[in-house]
């Protein structure tokens, strides 16, 4: 049911504050307080000891969006809780699995738990590792939307996301369930490794806790503005350029992803930084530029790669924070905005925006959103 929505992808989007709020209800512990110095972790995943004992290194198998949620999984694994962390596409690592390194938790993270090439590479896995000492045995766990997927029974132990059945084929609200389940993993690890004092962890709790309203003022403030902007790419516009660093450097994917799926315009993702080293020979007037700047750490560097676009002439969209709207217009043709929030969590603002530009410009297109071209909600063949 589509519940008075035109699509089903329009109705997921929609439904991410909710995806947002059962996943915080279920896998944080309400009773947990930095204060009072506690000895249980502020996270329920109630992960197996065997799973995170003596972990020296994390590797993330993944496709498509799930590998983009991935690359933000290993910024917070890398950064929260100091573990190394390698993602790598599964349809690559199936034919050129990388050298056991002992200690390793390898994680497959898969919306439908039905990923031909998902499944594979966790096989291969869980085979080559079978018959070695214990310290080298495969450590397998599945961050999945579907607890009863072929995913779930390969693995030691999933974290459920618990987003709902998704319909459209572009995955949106199990990215962000996804996403969350890292920073659950994260923080759990980081509290269990105590690689961040406690007032930290939980000050990054309660900011995960406004996320749900943050995103409800997002799609209040945005939907209809986007809408009227996306009309501006529906005729002439054959390519886009996301650009975006740090831990929004997967946001910049994303959305081009999302662009790609559903509106058959060709789209490319950056890490901002790499504009010089080629792709922007591509920029004129026809090709506009997303920038994802939000406040942080590399907040002044997006900015000064957005102005050398511009120089070019391409037409630049900026994704930032309310409170620099401002000063981000002397930058940008158009803004969009989501709520300040710290840089740790403003992936999952940033890529709300992005997904209501994709939306907007296919269904204007005419184009069958929730069912594109050649593409299938699972790829369950190789
Ligand atoms: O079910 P999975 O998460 O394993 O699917 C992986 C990709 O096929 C999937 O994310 C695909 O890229 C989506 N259509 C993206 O919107």
């Amino acid at each position: 049911e589509k519940q008075g929505f035109r699509h089903y992808m329009l109705k997921e989007i929609y439904e991410q504050p909710g995806v947002v709020r059962t996943a915080l209800e279920a896998y944080f512990n309400p009773n947990w307080h930095a204060q009072d110095n506690p000895d249980f972790s502020p996270v329920t995943l109630s992960l197996s000891p065997r799973l995170y004992e003596d972990l020296e290194h994390i590797q993330i198998l993944a496709c498509g969006t799930s590998w983009h949620a991935s690359l933000i999984g290993k910024y917070l694994l890398e950064q929260l809780a100091g573990i190394p962390t390698t993602v790598d596409y599964a349809s690559e690592f199936r034919y050129a699995p990388k050298p056991i390194i002992g200690n390793t938790l390898t994680i497959g993270v898969t919306q439908s738990g039905e990923t031909a090439d998902t499944i594979a590479a966790l096989e291969t896995e869980k085979e080559r590792r079978a018959n070695l000492e214990p310290k080298l045995q495969a450590r397998l766990l599945g961050i999945t939307n579907r607890p009863e997927s072929t995913i779930a029974q390969l693995v030691d132990q999933i974290i459920n996301t618990q987003a709902g059945i998704e319909i459209g084929v572009a995955a949106t609200k199990t990215f962000v369930a996804q996403v969350m389940s890292f920073y659950f993993l994260a923080l759990d690890l980081a509290f269990r490794r105590k690689t961040l004092p406690l007032e930290q962890i939980e000050q990054i709790i309660t900011g995960l806790h406004q996320i749900p309203t943050q995103i409800e003022k997002t799609l209040e403030s945005q939907a209809n503005y986007i809408e009227e902007l996306a009309h501006e790419f529906t005729k002439e516009t054959e390519d886009f350029i996301f650009i975006g660093r740090g831990i929004n450097f997967p946001i910049a994917l994303e959305g081009a992803l999302k662009l790609k799926e559903i509106s058959y315009i060709h789209a490319e993702g950056y890490p901002a930084g790499e504009m010089k080293h080629g792709p922007i020979a591509l920029l004129d007037t026809k090709v506009p530029v997303v920038a994802i700047a939000m406040p942080g750490s590399v907040y002044d560097k997006v900015l000064s790669n957005a102005q050398e676009a511009k120089a070019r002439d391409a037409r630049l969209i900026g994704v930032t924070s309310a409170m620099n709207a401002q000063e981000a217009a002397a930058t940008f043709d158009d803004v969009l905005t989501v709520p300040e929030v710290e840089e740790l969590i403003s992936p999952i603002l940033a890529v709300v925006p992005l997904q209501l530009l994709a939306y907007h410009i296919a269904a204007i297109k005419g184009l069958d959103v929730d069912q594109p071209r050649n593409l299938a909600k699972s790829v369950t063949v190789e």
